[in-house]
């Protein structure tokens, strides 16, 4: 790296899996996950929803229609595919589609190494495959789980798994959530019981700015904006740092030869992190920044 790093802690800005290496692979898979680890994330993004039966589980949508088999293999259930309706051993019957972007079920050159890459993994299964990669890299791959949903049993339940599987303040964990309120709830329970894992709030600039930066930094920190949103740039990202607060940026998911520019441009601005469907190109431009 030879240009000046305007992050807010001056370190290099974190590649983050968006939902796994999902560009190329299917998202929120192992198969994912691991090109991604294997392409140099430094962080790979689950998304969480519950099951009927209380389980977290690997899931952007709240409909399991776009990216699983479920309407061939289990039908509608309550007149809809949601994950809340079917219980974890249904899910675990189903397979994760090919979908989106360049996605599909092989990429040259890897061969996952999970015995089940396609399924729909729960987040324990996540974390015993950060922790299992980590060790096997030498590097500690980090989490960045998101609740998809509002309330106190998913809130609860995913600090409880981070703890329960020894997660320490100071592990490379961002929980992240476009519920304010969320974020406030895990705040409020890992000070109680002494824990200080990293917070961030979602949502377009418009929608931070209305919250206010100020008022985020008191229980979070960190923003993940829409880096398409009108107001987020440079000066956004100066007036999040002024508050201590860091900045991620999502979507990165171009792939064309305009797309590593586009880091290289958020990084001149001082993004601390960037969610990328392509890890390989946002590693590309972190090098050559
Ligand atoms: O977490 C950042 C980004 O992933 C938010 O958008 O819809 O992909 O969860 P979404």
């Amino acid at each position: 790296a030879q240009a000046a790093l305007n992050t807010l802690d001056g370190k290099a800005p974190l590649v983050i899996a968006h939902r796994g290496a999902s560009g190329y692979l299917p998202e929120h898979t192992l198969g994912g996950y691991e090109l991604a680890i294997r392409m140099g994330a430094d962080y790979i993004e689950p998304d969480l929803q519950l099951t009927k039966d209380g389980h977290l589980v690997a899931m952007h949508d709240t409909s399991l229609a776009r990216t699983t088999n479920v309407e061939q293999v289990l039908g509608a259930r309550n007149g809809n595919y949601r994950t809340s309706d079917y219980t974890l051993a249904e899910l675990k019957t189903l397979t994760v589609n090919p979908s989106g972007g360049l996605a599909q079920e092989t990429y040259p050159g890897f061969n996952p190494s999970s015995a089940t890459p396609y399924k729909i993994p729960t987040f324990q299964e996540v974390i015993d495959f950060a922790k299992q990669q980590s060790a096997l890299t030498g590097r500690e791959i980090g989490i960045y789980p998101e609740m998809k949903t509002a309330g106190a049993e998913i809130e609860a339940k995913v600090f409880d798994t981070l703890v329960a599987n020894g997660y320490k303040t100071g592990d490379k964990v961002f929980i992240q959530s476009f519920h304010a309120s969320s974020i406030q709830n895990v705040h409020a329970r890992q000070t109680e019981l002494g824990y200080d894992f990293n917070l961030v709030v979602l949502g377009s600039a418009s929608a931070i700015n209305t919250l206010g930066l100020a008022n985020i930094a008191a229980y979070a920190d960190g923003v993940g904006v829409s880096i398409t949103s009108a107001g987020m740039g440079q000066s956004f990202i100066e007036a999040a740092h002024g508050v201590n607060l860091k900045v991620h940026g999502y979507t990165f998911s171009k792939f064309d030869g305009t797309a590593k520019q586009q880091y290289l441009d958020f990084f001149v601005y001082g993004i601390d992190g960037v969610f990328s469907n392509f890890t390989d190109i946002a590693i590309d431009a972190r090098t050559e920044f």
